[in-house]
């Protein structure tokens, strides 16, 4: 990968760049096409980019967190480097970064709309205001509270907290004593850069039923288009670890009127209208329902399983419509059906040794990456979640589901764990 000229028509910032295995698609699609300049760090704490050097021109170690702070640190940048956009994909920055951008002037969805989404509570009273289809959700601010809220809501529910992510403390509870455990989750889970706190910090929902799809669209002009559909699959109930998502060509869930109507009309509930989204879907028997809606770019690289199966490059989207411009959404040819897995461990461990057996690999496999190492302790639910509890990932292509699922699965047999 060369490392990509700068060109006269301004820089692209990325506030914070997370994990090689999960980002690296974002980083060696946009920076063929923008020069970047990485933001990176948190409070107090200095970081230096590294998987991400060959991709930026330049980096600025700042508490991404502090949207003042990344002003300050955008004056103080060299006097050749003209920020013409910023994108920033990670959830916990989404609002300092749409607060950076706005002050600056350039295009940015506006920063209470963000917050609409990154507080799932917000997003569930605007969706509400709306009438736009979704769970029923209550916040409640103590164990009583919670029990009184499942009883009127029914059985079963699911609880979880206000403004985290990845899963982490998210449980169905069946029966009171389920809705103690999963309050208590809820509520002691803590990540260390979500710094917001609020009292009734536990949302209490009616359970969906069905499959569950996520929606992810290009939001510019006033234009909220629908361009990749996933399945996910979800396990270790009744925890909801993410297992894998699944994406189609040509899926028909992309046209489907009552799904774009729910996409459409959960954008303009929240008021979100610029960059990319997420958006997570229940298809319940009573139709498609809101699990919430992410004001970013989707993880999971579900944006590089669209673009596998032909569909935009919602990553380099993402930065076009950061810059201004209009995205290209045209289709190109690609695999009917691409996935990704990922793979845990039988139980709690401290990784030994980790590898892929490559002669086990099937063909079809687009990358397969490790996702810890040696020393690190790994933990289910309900004691950990994401990058706590997964061992490796593998994306494979092919020409059906099925296919991709056996492939998958032969991967997953091919992960090596040997406990410390
Ligand atoms: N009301 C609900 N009914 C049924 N399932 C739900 C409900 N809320 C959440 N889930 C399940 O839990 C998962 C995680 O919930 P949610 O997306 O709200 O939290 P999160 O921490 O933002 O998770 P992630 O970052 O993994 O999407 C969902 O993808 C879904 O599988
Ligand atoms: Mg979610």
């Amino acid at each position: 990968m060369s490392v990509p000229t700068p060109s006269d028509d301004g820089h692209l910032i990325v506030v914070s760049s997370l994990g090689a295995a999960h980002r690296r698609t974002f980083f060696e699609t946009v920076s063929a096409h923008y020069p970047i300049w990485l933001f990176v760090g948190g409070p107090g704490r200095a970081q230096e980019p590294s998987w991400e050097l060959p991709y930026v021109v330049g980096h600025t170690s700042v508490d991404t967190l502090d949207a003042d702070a990344m002003r300050a640190a955008v004056r103080a940048l060299p006097e050749h480097v003209r920020v013409r956009g910023i994108v920033c994909y990670d959830e916990a920055r989404v609002v300092a970064a749409a607060k950076l951008a706005t002050t600056l002037g350039l295009p940015a969805p506006d920063p209470d709309a963000v917050l609409r989404c990154r507080d799932k509570h917000l997003t569930r009273t605007a969706l509400d205001a709306a009438g736009v289809p979704q769970a029923q959700s209550l916040a409640v601010r103590s164990l009583d509270e919670a029990l009184a809220a499942a009883q009127k809501i029914g059985y079963p529910v699911v609880l979880k907290p206000r403004n985290l992510a990845a899963s982490f403390g998210v449980t169905r509870a069946d029966s009171d004593s389920d809705v103690a455990a999963a309050y208590a989750a809820a509520g002691e889970k803590t990540l260390p850069e979500v710094l917001e706190h609020h009292e009734d910090g536990v949302l209490v929902e009616e359970y969906l039923d069905g499959e569950e799809i996520s929606i992810d669209s290009a939001c510019f002009d006033g234009r909220i288009e629908p361009q990749v559909v996933a399945h996910k699959l979800v396990g270790y109930p009744p925890n909801f670890l993410e297992m894998g998502h699944t994406v189609s060509a040509g899926d028909p869930l992309l046209n489907d009127p009552e799904v774009r109507e729910v996409v459409i009309g959960a954008h303009r509930a929240v008021g979100f209208d610029t960059g990319a989204t997420h958006l997570e879907l229940k298809l319940t028997s009573r139709g498609p329902r809101v699990v919430e809606l992410n004001a970013r770019l989707a993880g999971g690289l579900i944006p590089y399983l669209g673009r596998l199966t032909g569909g935009a490059d919602l990553e380099l989207a993402a930065a076009t419509i950061a810059c201004g411009e209009v995205p290209d959404l045209s289709r190109t040819d690609g695999a009917p059906v691409a996935a990704i897995r990922y793979f845990y461990p039988p139980h709690d461990l401290v990784v030994g040794e980790l590898y892929f057996d490559g002669s086990a690999l099937p063909a079809s496999v687009e990358r397969a990456e490790l996702l810890t190492a040696p020393g690190e302790p790994v933990r289910l639910p309900p004691r950990g979640s994401a990058w706590e509890s997964y061992l490796a990932q593998a994306v494979v292509t092919g020409e059906t589901v099925s296919g991709c699922h056996r492939d998958l699965d032969a991967a997953g047999a091919a992960v090596v764990v040997v406990p410390a």
